[in-house]
């Protein structure tokens, strides 16, 4: 029998205060169920709002890219300071440690290497696997308008489905390829397909020009993507950029990974990100973390 001695009498019902209507702080994810929510809420942070997703699953089309030839040596230390890590299930379960405290974005399309036509991509993970692993999204490349359009777009709408059923979010990713443009007309297009059909988040690269239109015309959160590595202070700007213009976060990768001090740059993009850093700013914290290491270094620490 339970123990109910020393139950207390007296209660209080707080019949003055009204119960709670809490709004969930995302971008048109309020009618999403308790779990999703929760999941995205792993993934952006209820106090900004925002995102810094690492990502580092390249290897599922071109192998070790320069940066992740190692990800136990060069990733696993930049994970501390990731919201999200976006990765395959064969990097997740091989080479990061289940003690990480980062949601967790899995690559769940694939097929094609570097070699092939890219865009003919299929689902390559099962959701349940997702759910094993404890998942907070799976990821899909979408081709609009590449020669596998149709087929990609089936691959994110069988995975809306069974991301629905399990309360694990989709992640839409916007493919351009070798082909096709980035302008803003071509983003609008390619992300608004891609939340019509279901995708709980879109990733999308930044364009110079519109991107605000981009960011408006997509109804759920949109995270920019990084895209080829570029100087730090250049990808420090373009992530404030996207971040000022509507974007609700980051999932970067060689821009990160690829610069020459990745621990102090992923530090530098959670500023901008999270706290509104100036890029300049950000650069200058970039800096002094980058020569602190160097002198930690050379003293032998
Ligand atoms: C590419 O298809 C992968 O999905 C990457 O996650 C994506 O391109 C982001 O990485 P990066 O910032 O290096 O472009």
């Amino acid at each position: 029998m339970a123990d109910i001695e020393g139950t207390h009498e007296t209660k209080e019902f707080y019949l003055d205060v009204p119960a709670k209507n809490r709004a969930f702080f995302l971008k048109g994810s309020g009618a999403l169920d308790w779990g999703l929510q929760n999941r995205l809420a792993r993934i952006f942070s209820p106090a900004s709002g925002k995102t810094v997703m690492l990502a580092i699953d390249h290897g599922y089309f071109q192998g070790p890219t320069t940066g992740l030839e190692r990800v136990d040596v060069n990733i696993v230390p930049l994970a501390p300071y990731a919201d999200a890590l976006m990765l395959t299930r064969g990097i997740l379960r091989s080479t990061i440690p289940s003690s990480c405290r980062n949601a967790i974005v899995l690559r769940a399309s694939g097929g094609p290497s570097i070699l092939k036509e890219l865009s003919n991509e299929q689902i390559a993970l099962d959701i349940e696997d997702a759910v094993r692993l404890n998942a907070c999204a799976v990821a899909v490349q979408v081709f609009v308008g590449g020669e596998f359009e149709t087929q990609s777009i089936h691959n994110l709408t069988r995975l809306v489905d069974a991301g629905n059923r399990y309360g694990v979010a989709v992640l839409g990713v916007t493919a351009v390829g070798k082909t096709l443009t980035r302008d803003a007309k071509y983003l609008r297009l390619a992300c608004r397909i891609c939340a019509e059909l279901g995708a709980h988040v879109v990733k999308t690269y930044f364009c110079p020009e519109g991107f605000e239109t981009v960011a408006a015309s997509c109804p759920v959160p949109l995270v920019m993507a990084g895209g080829k590595k570029l100087p730090e202070l250049d990808a420090l700007k373009m992530a404030s950029n996207a971040v000022e213009q509507g974007a609700s976060g980051v999932d970067m990768g060689r821009n990160i990974f690829q610069s020459d001090a990745p621990t102090a740059m992923i530090q530098a993009v959670g500023k901008v990100v999270h706290e509104g850093l100036k890029p300049e700013h950000a650069y200058d914290f970039y800096q002094t973390l980058k020569n602190e290491k160097k002198v930690e270094t050379l003293a032998g620490r």
